[in-house]
């Protein structure tokens, strides 16, 4: 798809998102809908840039850190927003073996491999294979080879936003090698919109009875630990300033999400999370086809990157909840398999459903 510079599209919102280093074009679409919900998702690297949704007086604010042009997310980000892959969180020391041969990947976050490596699928510009008002389909082939991956990948994103506020993120690839696989969005939250606020007063529940226990390098140990007695536990709506003094710098795990409960099934998803902000009253609902939530604090956010606005964004600012498989599944493996074979299709959903709250006196 061509689109020029400042050219326009009205009907589909359709806007220049700036030029990358290498001169070529970025784009944002904004896809809105009934209720004025409006979410922007630009082509470079599938990311989210913006979330506006009505808090219950009906003032609207975005509540996802991100920006209005390309350049930050080209220089880096940690991951605003993005689309992650080819496998989302750690590799222990960036290898794996599938059939006796071991794969090496860039090492990129202390000894491991995090992300997909310093230029996964959230830094490269996706084509743009479809556009409607209220729905983008992205997609983007990675190389065999590409970031030490074996296989040619082709992967496709699509962000749907339907009336009821619900946005619907679907996950489709295939292969022609086995390859590990594990795709998420690494979106910042702060339901308040405002990013000088930390997340401590937000309220969470995790639909999750157990989590995966790490070591000090962040790598799963290789067991399931139920959260009962734990500041892990957030089976019932927590306040999450009460269970982060409990933790040496804030949460960065991965939660084993609870599938069996049937009357929580939303169209073959499963609900995963509630956070809700009591003061402005928004909530976002997660479902997924995943098995896995890493719950992340923004332990890392240190006020040395700012909003669009100026404002440095500080630690516990925002809060992530990325639907994925378990960290170092590759070599775990009594963990869900996260090996694609060819011949086969991964695909895996995930809906961000925004509510309000009435005030509770
Ligand atoms: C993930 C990881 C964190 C951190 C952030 C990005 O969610 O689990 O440890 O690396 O991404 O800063």
């Amino acid at each position: 798809m061509n689109c020029n510079s400042n050219n326009n599209n009205e009907k589909n919102n359709v806007n220049n998102f700036g030029y990358l280093n290498d001169g070529r074009v970025s784009t944002v679409i904004t896809l809105k809908n009934s209720q004025g919900t409006e979410i922007s998702v630009s082509n470079f690297g599938a990311t989210i840039t913006s979330i506006k949704t009505a808090d219950r007086d009906g003032v609207f604010k975005n509540i996802v850190i991100g920006y209005s042009n390309v350049t930050p997310y080209e220089k880096g980000t940690p991951y605003f927003g993005a689309t992650i892959g080819r496998f989302a969180n750690r590799i222990a020391k960036g290898k794996f073996t599938i059939d006796n041969t071991e794969y090496s990947l860039p090492i990129n976050n202390g000894n491991h491999h995090l992300h997909g490596g310093d230029k996964g699928l959230d830094k490269i510009l996706w084509d743009i294979e479809k556009i409607d008002p209220q729905q983008v389909l992205l997609k983007t082939i990675s190389a065999d080879g590409d970031m030490g991956y074996p296989g040619d990948l082709t992967v496709q994103v699509k962000f749907s936003l339907d009336n009821n506020n619900n946005l619907r993120i679907d996950y489709q690839a295939n292969t022609n090698k086995k390859t590990p696989i594990n795709l998420t969005n690494h979106s910042y939250f702060n339901l308040s919109g405002d990013f000088r606020n930390q997340i401590n007063n937000h309220e969470l529940i995790l639909n999750a009875t157990q989590y995966t226990p790490i070591d000090s390098e962040f790598i799963p140990i290789g067991e399931l630990r139920y959260v009962r007695d734990t500041p892990f536990d957030f089976t019932k709506s927590t306040i999450i300033g009460k269970q982060i003094i409990h933790t040496p710098s804030g949460f960065d795990h991965n939660f084993v999400l609870d599938k069996e409960i049937e009357h929580e099934m939303y169209n073959d998803l499963y609900r995963a999370a509630t956070l809700t902000d009591p003061i402005s009253g928004r909530q976002l609902q997660i479902y997924t086809t995943e098995p896995g939530i890493q719950f992340y604090t923004g332990n890392f956010l240190n006020g040395t990157l700012t909003t669009e606005n100026g404002q440095p964004i500080n630690k516990h600012t925002a809060l992530c909840l990325e639907t994925q498989h378990f960290p170092n599944s590759p070599n775990e493996p009594l963990f869900p398999n996260t090996i694609l074979d060819p011949g086969t299709i991964f695909r895996s959903s995930t809906i961000y459903s925004f509510k309000v709250t009435s005030k509770q006196f």
